[in-house]
């Protein structure tokens, strides 16, 4: 997963400093020092941890920056080194990286060059191995309507609530897709322009699709106009997605319910978790089988795919045994019913955990979101306890 990276901004000029500063607290999983000029020891200052990135500044006082490149390339082997420089001939440039530089930004520093060379940074440890992927995590509703994409939503803003988790939500319903409403926000730009773009797909690009929503999580939402999917492709869906899982530690995503066309199947295959949701009625139990089977038939692994129940009443007609009797299948969670709450909040814009972390749906999507990051811990528990408090 996309560890945090330490980062260390060396300059004598204040407005730099602060410039930085500004730029790299809004991203996530971060940590950076600044530091006045050239010191020894910079690890001191950052918390005893060894800089993955120093930012430094050409324009630092009375510096000689070929010569401060070699020194930190010296203590810091395994930093990069990010120079920050008004000159932005090619003479300039390459009399940097032949010094040491791994990127070279040009000053005024400007947020997006910044934060692409910092992502591009991440997904490079990546993919030398470095660091591990991210998870994909899928819902898809057995029937319409049974609530994959409030599941979703607060799932994905449940984990970005998290200290130190990135968090993507992507909505795969692309025909009907309904995430911008349930997220209050009407995105410029949506998924069709990253496949429409797809030759030049990077982290700038992924970046300028995607909408950073108040619940801390970065949105990619489905086309304003449904005919526009015919320029969403498989191999489209594929590399967005590869991509958000070098750049996210969670990436969520809410696919249509019963419909297995091929971006949805590609989204399926690259998940690590798939929830098929069901509610207690027989129609739903029973495209819930069908669609598990399916899903098995088309090679997806069995233990990638787990049947959870939205909408749970306790004293139902049908129980949580007689479900798992007939789907063959443990039941992995049980979504209790919060209507009111949930209404209020797919009205007001903001998910439910956001809005009220108190009700009772927002307190069992926390602890869905444990068992899904932390198996071992809820191992039996499924988010129902009887009336003595015991889990069910
Ligand atoms: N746990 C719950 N308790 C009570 N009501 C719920 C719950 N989850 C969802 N709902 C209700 O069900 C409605 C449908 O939910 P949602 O839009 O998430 O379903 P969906 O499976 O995404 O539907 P679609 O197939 O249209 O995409 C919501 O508007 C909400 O009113
Ligand atoms: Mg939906």
């Amino acid at each position: 997963m996309p560890h945090k990276l330490n980062i260390l901004v060396e300059s004598t000029r204040k407005e730099i400093l602060s410039q930085a500063s500004e730029i790299l607290s809004t991203l996530p999983k971060l940590a950076f020092s600044l530091s006045n000029g050239p010191q020894l020891k910079q690890t001191a200052s950052n918390g005893g941890k060894s800089p993955d990135i120093i930012l430094l500044d050409e324009g630092t006082e009375g510096g000689d920056i070929v010569a401060r490149l070699h020194q930190l390339k010296e203590e810091f082997a395994q930093a990069s080194i990010f120079v920050i420089s008004p000159d932005i001939s090619p003479k300039n440039i390459v009399r940097l990286m032949k010094a040491g530089a791994s990127e070279f930004i040009s000053n005024p520093v400007k947020a997006d060059n910044l934060i692409d060379a910092i992502e591009e940074f991440r997904i490079r440890r990546v993919n030398a191995g470095k660091v591990a992927e991210g998870k994909i995590c899928t819902f898809i509703s057995s029937k319409g309507g049974l609530g994959s994409s409030v599941v979703a939503v607060n799932s994905a803003a449940a984990v970005a609530r998290q200290q130190n988790q990135s968090v993507a939500l992507c909505d795969m319903c692309l025909e009907t897709g309904d995430l911008s409403v349930m997220l209050d926000t009407m995105p410029e730009l949506t998924i069709v322009d990253l496949c429409r773009n797809f030759h030049r797909l990077d982290v700038s690009l992924f970046r300028g699709a995607i909408t950073r929503h108040k619940s801390a999580l970065d949105f990619l939402a489905a086309p304003h106009n449904p005919s526009d999917i015919r320029d969403i492709k498989v191999e489209h869906v594929q590399q967005i997605l590869v991509l958000a899982r070098k750049l996210y530690d969670y990436t969520f995503l809410d696919c249509p319910a019963m419909h297995l066309n091929d971006t949805t199947l590609a989204s399926l295959n690259l998940s690590n978790h798939i929830f098929v949701i069901t509610d207690l009625s027989v129609p739903a139990i029973r495209n819930a089988s069908r669609l598990c089977t399916h899903l098995e038939k088309l090679g997806i692994a069995n233990s990638r795919i787990e049947v959870v129940i939205n909408r749970y009443i306790k004293r139902s007609t049908l129980s949580i045994e007689e479900v798992e009797k007939s789907l063959k299948r443990t039941i992995y969670w049980a979504f209790p019913n919060d209507f009111a709450e949930i209404v209020s909040s797919i009205n007001r814009g903001l998910p439910l955990v956001q809005k009220n972390s108190s009700a009772m749906f927002s307190r069992n999507i926390f602890d869905f979101v444990k068992k899904m990051q932390k198996p071992d811990i809820y191992r039996d528990y499924r988010g129902i306890k009887g009336v003595f408090g015991k889990a069910i």
